[in-house]
């Protein structure tokens, strides 16, 4: 069969992909290895995640958060099967939704195992061991990620006592103590989930701050809250031992700066310490498309690898590894194949960490706009003076503008507060088109919204706030 475009795997990255060029006019198949389409993401990813997050905030909040507004209710019972139920049923519409706009936009798809043979010509093996031969003028990977491990520590992940997030989003019961391993985003995201279902929640993480890679002072107030919320947090400690013990898991610790180890115990230990790039029987090194130090595919700027006529996009390209990211890359593939323009501005990619408050970010950190030696000023408002959030009681966080000294220019915008990942992309807008902190500073906002904090933010950075 022959193809314009054939996409292997289906995930934000995949499957965006495909309908975009489907959009464009071209003959378009999906292989996906998978019985559902939309990669890690929708099916044991960010969907899943959010619909527990939502779910178990909701519990949390009936727990005891609605006394302090007047809204006395009896002590709120879990029922974790009709949780994970919704959990599910969230999962199945958003994959069936992929089916659909597949249908839609008549793209063909094959469910199996792809394998690229080389220049235009891609195998499909499916559940039956049958293998056949698809043609098409482009092939694109967008194969994805894995769960990585833990670097130098070998770890029997069996999803029920050490898992990964695949199985930390599918526990029968809440664990007595959770140690989560890894002190990043899906550490602290499947660790809330359980902390606030009443789990005691201890995570272990190697770095000396929480969510490393954000802004420090955004991470600094985030784990304070975290504290206050009940997580306890080993910070420079290295994991070198994670193993089964009865009917739970021995997890091993020792200083980074030196000293002795710690065994903790724990009835679930979640591994959460990275993802690598996915690219295992794709046949690539046979094909000949080279890869990078650490496993990537390597590609230029517009997504090509060294075989002509194959692309990669994604996480298994270089990159942040998030859905959105793969996804405007899928878009700007799409365009590329169509001879447009496609690009994506990796200046302004937004990262979301949906806990309560969530922490949204982006731009440059303070940290490295200190490392690049450019000189900037800040400005900070906190949403304890912020009168909607007062309301909500949700003053807990703050928003931190960094402009260029000279010229204004938005060059970085970090969040911790309620509602956070949405209030992030009015900033996004703003630094897409080159706008300054006076520009936000300067538009009028509703009244009262959590967002006249960034606006207050953003006052801050070239006049001064009016609220504090
Ligand atoms: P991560 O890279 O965010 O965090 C892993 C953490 O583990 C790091 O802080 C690292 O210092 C620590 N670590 C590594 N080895 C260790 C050891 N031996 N002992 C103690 N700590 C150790 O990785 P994570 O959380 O697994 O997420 C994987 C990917 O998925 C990330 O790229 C993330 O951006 C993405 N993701 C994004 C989400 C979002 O945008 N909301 C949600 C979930 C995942």
């Amino acid at each position: 069969m022959n193809y314009d475009v054939i996409i292997i795997g289906s995930g934000p990255g995949g499957y965006v992909c495909a309908i975009k060029a489907a959009q464009l006019g071209l003959k378009v198949a999906v292989i996906e290895k998978r019985p559902t389409f939309g990669g890690t993401c929708l099916n044991i990813g960010c969907i899943p995640s959010k619909a527990l997050l939502h779910a178990s905030e909701v519990y949390a909040h009936a727990s005891h958060g609605m006394d302090s507004l007047g809204v006395e209710i009896s002590k709120p019972k879990l029922n974790l099967e009709k949780m994970m139920g919704h959990k599910d049923a969230t999962v199945k519409s958003n994959v069936e939704g992929v089916a659909y706009l597949f249908k839609k936009n008549k793209i063909d798809s094959f469910i199996g195992l792809g394998k690229v043979l080389g220049e235009g010509k891609v195998s499909v093996t499916g559940d039956d061991g049958k293998t056949q031969e698809l043609e098409a003028k482009n092939v694109v990977i967008a194969t994805g990620s894995d769960v990585a491990g833990i670097p130098g520590v070998e770890v029997a992940m069996d999803e029920k006592v050490i898992v990964s997030s695949t199985g930390a989003i599918a526990l029968e019961k809440v664990p007595e103590h959770l140690v989560v391993v890894g002190g990043g985003v899906i550490g602290l995201e499947m660790g809330s989930v359980w902390a606030r279902l009443g789990a005691k929640v201890t995570v272990v993480e190697y770095l000396d701050a929480i969510l490393g890679g954000m802004d420090r002072d955004v991470a600094k107030q985030f784990q304070r809250i975290l504290v206050k919320q009940g997580m306890e947090f080993k910070l420079g400690a290295k994991v070198t031992g994670v193993e089964k013990s009865g009917k739970g898991a021995k997890v091993t610790h020792e200083p980074v700066k030196g000293g002795d180890a710690e065994t903790i115990e724990a009835d679930v230990v979640l591994i959460a310490t990275g993802r690598m790039p996915y690219t295992e029987g794709l046949g690539l090194e046979d094909a000949g498309v080279v890869l990078d130090e650490r496993g990537r595919v390597r590609t230029d700027n517009h997504y090509h690898t060294n075989v002509p006529g194959v692309y990669a996009i994604g996480d298994v390209i270089a990159g942040p590894m998030l859905a959105h990211k793969a996804e405007d890359e899928g878009v700007a593939v799409a365009e590329i194949m169509a001879g447009q323009a496609g690009h994506v501005n990796y200046g302004v990619i937004p990262g979301v960490v949906y806990t309560q408050p969530e922490v949204a970010s982006v731009g440059k950190t303070e940290e490295e706009l200190k490392a690049d030696g450019i000189k900037y000023k800040a400005g900070k408002f906190p949403f304890s003076a912020n009168g909607r959030a007062r309301a909500m009681q949700a003053s807990d966080g703050f928003v931190k503008f960094l402009a260029d000294a000279e010229t204004d220019r938005v060059l970085g915008v970090h969040i911790v507060g309620f509602g956070a990942g949405e209030m992030i992309h009015e900033a996004a807008v703003l630094m897409e088109f080159g706008g300054s902190s006076e520009d936000l500073g300067r538009t009028c906002h509703a009244h009262p919204t959590m967002s006249e904090a960034v606006r207050e933010a953003a006052l801050a950075t070239f006049a001064k706030p009016l609220h504090i």
